[in-house]
């Protein structure tokens, strides 16, 4: 018999993540969809309805990481997909243009370095503890994968050519969190 895969997705209560859960679970996949804000992750949860169950996870709260381990290892006993997507563009939610004055402020040079430590605490340092808590229950699996969802603003290949449109905003704050 073979069992139905687990996967578990971080900030899938919107965006990219949100749809990828709602198409792995199409697909017959078992998603945890992972969401910092317990309500949400359940909102979401409904939304995709059976195969999608809500689970918190913070990726930059190591309680919430391991809290979210142990669940996982006590319910399902392994993880077959780790699907590393949550992730942060800037430090304070902004509802005007992300790429406008992006390259002037954020350049080596002018970059805040808060603004620096509070996008690589998610984007890298949060997505590297959840890879190292979850790795025992991946390795439990027989057929185990870890997706990190990068950029190609992120990309040293994109931008290793001058005219790639992405270009002139690479720099310390969230492009090269992605490369990471
Ligand atoms: N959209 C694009 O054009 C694009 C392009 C290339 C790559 N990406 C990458 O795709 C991924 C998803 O982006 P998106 O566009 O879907 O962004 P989004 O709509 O802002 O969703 C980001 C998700 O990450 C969650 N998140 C943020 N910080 C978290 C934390 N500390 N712990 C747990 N979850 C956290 C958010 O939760 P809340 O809802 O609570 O904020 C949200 O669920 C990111 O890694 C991003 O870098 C996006």
């Amino acid at each position: 018999m073979t069992l139905d895969r687990i996967a578990l997705i971080t900030g899938a209560n919107q965006g990219v993540g949100f749809q990828v859960a709602k198409e792995l679970v199409a697909n017959g996949v078992t998603v945890l969809l992972g969401s910092r804000d317990a309500a949400k992750g359940a909102a979401a949860a409904q939304e995709i309805g059976e195969g999608a169950l809500p689970i918190q996870i913070d990726i930059t709260d190591s309680a919430s990481i391991h809290a979210a381990q142990a669940r996982i290892e006590r319910e399902f006993g392994r993880l077959d997909l780790l699907v590393n997507n949550a992730g942060i563009s800037r430090a304070a939610r902004s509802d005007g243009d992300f790429l406008e004055g992006y390259a002037a402020a954020n350049k080596a040079s002018t970059a805040s370095l808060d603004e620096i430590r509070a996008v690589w605490e998610t984007n890298v340092f949060g997505t590297l503890a959840v890879y190292q808590a979850m790795l025992p229950l991946l390795r439990k699996s027989s057929d185990a994968r870890i997706v990190n969802v990068s950029s190609g603003v992120g990309s040293l290949t994109a931008n290793a050519d001058p005219s790639y449109p992405y270009h002139s905003m690479y720099g310390p704050v969230y492009p090269a969190s992605k490369t990471a």
